[in-house]
């Protein structure tokens, strides 16, 4: 099959005035951190998910990072979260000293098991990473509540659910803090990117200062002091004003580039959701209260064999498709810190039958007519 009949599993998208701000930002004299489409972008995440600081950083990753030192993660503190994650989750509170407690995740919505949630508290306990698979809510008020019981904090890592909401708020909005990411996979990108949303006014200062190397720089800059130093722990998490230039862009078209994904997304579970039923394979579960951001569209096979099956089918037909996180407790770090098989059994059993189609701005009718054809003609 030739290059060009080949759909990949995602497309960096251009939708709008990317090149033209990215131009002006270089015109403008300011490419380094903290320019005024920064500012921008800021406004909008502040806006869109209604918290009082959001702070652009270099990856979700580095916002995670920041969550850490911000809340003061030391050798020996415990942090719960889902095995099914990304590794990037994991390594921020790691990094810091801390000990991962690895709770399973709903068969439902593959989002961290609330339920078993209070039998993993310790008196080392000091907080919960809730991962928003796909951007469908965890159960925040049921999370909120047990962890309000201990004093152990809540953070968000929302890397997938810029939009969503549970109970008609948005994500993102519940934790103390929630970590946001723009790579080049999610909603809305500048190929690297993310941003630390806060929600307790009592960590903006330090928060400005940690993304600051460890300086009181923004202080500086506001005319608050007369010098900047070095005041705290700290690092360079800002990203440059031109991918500011290249987010603000997709911010703008934010409605198009949603409703867009929302079609595609329709689509697949529209034209896929009688085979299914046949082949037992299940789509994504939605539960209601949620409103989803339509990041991802999955499907889940009988078995490793059948999902390993249908990956190469499909590219096969010329389609990539692919797996997703492989449980963190079994990796290498995971098992040198005592995790075993067996630990978290319906993580282990998701990550082996879990399949993604490609789910991107620029995919067209013509593709989604292809790719869910080819997924039809797969026995289970
Ligand atoms: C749940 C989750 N958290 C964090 C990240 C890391 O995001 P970034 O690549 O922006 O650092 C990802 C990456 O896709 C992710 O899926």
């Amino acid at each position: 099959m030739s290059q060009e009949n080949k759909i990949p599993f995602n497309r960096a998208s251009v939708v709008g005035r990317e090149y033209e701000y990215m131009a002006l930002a270089v015109a403008q004299g300011h490419i380094s951190g903290d320019g005024p489409f920064t500012m921008k972008c800021q406004e909008f995440l502040q806006r869109q998910v209604g918290v009082p600081k959001a702070l652009l950083t270099t990856s979700c990753t580095h916002a995670l990072d920041m969550m850490a030192l911000l809340l003061d993660i030391k050798l020996g503190d415990e942090v719960i979260l889902p095995s099914f994650t990304f590794v990037s989750t994991v390594n921020a509170f790691v990094l810091r000293g801390a000990k991962p407690v690895f709770a399973d995740i709903r068969p439902d919505t593959l989002n961290l098991d609330d339920r078993i949630l209070e039998s993993l508290f310790t008196p080392k306990t000091r907080a919960i990473v809730a991962v928003h698979y796909a951007g469908v809510a965890c159960r925040m008020d049921a999370i909120i509540e047990s962890a309000g019981r201990y004093g152990i904090a809540v953070v968000e890592d929302n890397a997938h659910g810029l939009f969503a909401k549970y109970r008609g708020k948005p994500l993102g909005s519940f934790g103390c803090m929630a970590a946001q990411s723009f790579h080049e996979t999610k909603n809305l990108t500048c190929g690297e990117g993310g941003a630390l949303l806060i929600n307790d006014d009592r960590l903006i200062e330090r928060a400005e200062i940690i993304r600051e190397k460890g300086t009181n720089r923004s202080r500086f800059f506001r005319g608050q002091v007369d010098k900047y130093t070095w005041v705290d722990l700290g690092s360079s998490f800002l990203p440059s004003d031109i991918l500011a230039a290249y987010l603000l862009a997709q911010m703008e078209k934010a409605a198009d580039i949603q409703a867009k994904r929302r079609s595609i997304w329709n689509f697949y579970y529209e034209r896929l959701k009688e085979w299914a039923g046949s082949e037992k394979v299940a789509l994504p579960f939605v539960p209601e209260g949620c409103e989803q951001p339509y990041h991802l569209f999955y499907l889940l096979l009988p078995s490793l064999q059948h999902r390993n099956e249908m990956i190469a089918h499909l590219q096969s037909r010329g389609v990539r498709s692919t797996f997703h996180y492989v449980p963190l407790h079994l990796s290498d770090m995971g098992r040198r810190f005592g995790w075993k098989d067996g630990d978290c059994p319906v993580t282990e059993s998701t990550s082996d039958r879990l399949l993604r189609l490609p789910l991107y701005y620029s995919l067209s009718e013509q593709d989604l007519t292809r790719i869910v054809a080819a997924v039809r003609e797969f026995r289970c």
